[in-house]
C-alpha cells in the first residue's frame, strides 16, 4: 500500500498528510492518485466531518507538481495530466461535501498553492512561503491557479503573483486575503484543531449546502442565486434543520 498519503482520524477530524518530505511533498501521479482515493473514502465516511490537508516535515506544505515527472511531456500528455488532476483532486476538494482546511506548514508553491486554494479555509505558519512560479518553468498554473487566485485576492494582485512568480510570505498572504489566519509554526496544529472544532459545532448538511452555493457563484454554467434558493429550501427537509431550530427554541445547544 502507498504511504505517500497518511491519514489520522481524531474526533471526527481527518488529518491528511502528503508524505514525500524528501521531495518537499511534490505532487507526482502516485500522490495525486492516493489523495483522490483517500478523499473519496473520507467523503463517504460518516464519522468524518472535517478534513485537514497538510505536508509532512517542517519545510513544505507542497512544493508543487513534480517537475521531474512532466518535464518531457507532450502537449497531449500535459492536457491529460491537468484534466485528471483537476477532476480527481483540485475540483474534488473544492466541491467536497465537508469543510477542508489547508494547514500550510511551509512552502506552498505552484500546485501546492493551488491545492491550498482549492481548500475552503487556509491557515498558515508564519514561516510559510507561497508562490505560483510556473512561468519561471515556461508554463502557466494548470491546477486552477489562474482561476482561484484572482477569486481570492483580485485580478491585479493575482496577475502580479502569476507573472512575476515571486514568493510572498505568510503575512503578505494574510494581507491580500490568500490565507485566513497566520500563526506561529508550533501553534499551527492547535489553531487548525480549534478551527475544526468551530466547524464541528454546526450543521453538516447546511455546511455542505453552503459550500455548494458559494462555489456556484464562480460557475458560469449556473446561477448562484438560483442554487442558493434551491439549497436553502432543501435544508428545511433535513434532520439538521429540525435539530438546529428546536435547540434554539428550547434554549439548548444543538447536537449535530
Ligand atoms: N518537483 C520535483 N522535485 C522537487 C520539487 C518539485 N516541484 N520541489 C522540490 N523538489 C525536490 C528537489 O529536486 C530536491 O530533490 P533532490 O534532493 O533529489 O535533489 C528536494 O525536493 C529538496 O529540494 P531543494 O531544491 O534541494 O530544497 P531547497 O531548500 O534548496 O529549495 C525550493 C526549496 C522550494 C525553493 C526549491 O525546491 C524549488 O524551487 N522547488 C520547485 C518549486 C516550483 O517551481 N514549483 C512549481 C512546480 S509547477
Amino acid at each position: 500500500m502507498s504511504n505517500t498519503v497518511l491519514i489520522t482520524l481524531s474526533d471526527r477530524v481527518a488529518w491528511v498528510r502528503i508524505n514525500r518530505p524528501e521531495k518537499l511533498n511534490a505532487l507526482n501521479s502516485e500522490v495525486l492518485l492516493a489523495l483522490h482515493k483517500e478523499l473519496d473514502q473520507l467523503q463517504n465516511n460518516e464519522a468524518v466531518r472535517v478534513v485537514v490537508l497538510m505536508g509532512s516535515g517542517d519545510k513544505a506544505f507542497v512544493a508543487g507538481a513534480d517537475i521531474s515527472e512532466f518535464a518531457h511531456f507532450s502537449p497531449d500528455q500535459a492536457r491529460e495530466l491537468v484534466h485528471e488532476g483537476q477532476e480527481k483532486v483540485f475540483d474534488f476538494i473544492q466541491n467536497f461535501k465537508k469543510p477542508v482546511i489547508a494547514a500550510i506548514n511551509g512552502f506552498a508553491l505552484g500546485g501546492g498553492l493551488e491545492l491550498a486554494m482549492a481548500c475552503h479555509i487556509r491557515i498558515a505558519s508564519d514561516q510559510a512561503k507561497m508562490a505560483l512560479p510556473e512561468v519561471s518553468l515556461g508554463v502557466i498554473p494548470g491546477y486552477g491557479g489562474t482561476q482561484r487566485l484572482p477569486q481570492l485576492v483580485g485580478k491585479g494582485r493575482a496577475l502580479e503573483m502569476i507573472l512575476t512568480g515571486a514568493m510572498i510570505d505568510a503575512q503578505k498572504a494574510l494581507e491580500i486575503g490568500l490565507v485566513n489566519q497566520v500563526v506561529a509554526p508550533e501553534a499551527l496544529l492547535t489553531e487548525v484543531a480549534k478551527m475544526a472544532s468551530k466547524l464541528l459545532k454546526n450543521a453538516p448538511a447546511a455546511q455542505a449546502a453552503a459550500i455548494q452555493a458559494v462555489e456556484a457563484a464562480f460557475d458560469n454554467s449556473q446561477s448562484g442565486y438560483d442554487v442558493e434558493k434551491d439549497l436553502f429550501s432543501a435544508c428545511f427537509d433535513t434532520e439538521d434543520f429540525v435539530e438546529g431550530t428546536q435547540a434554539f427554541l428550547n434554549k439548548r445547544k444543538a447536537n449535530f
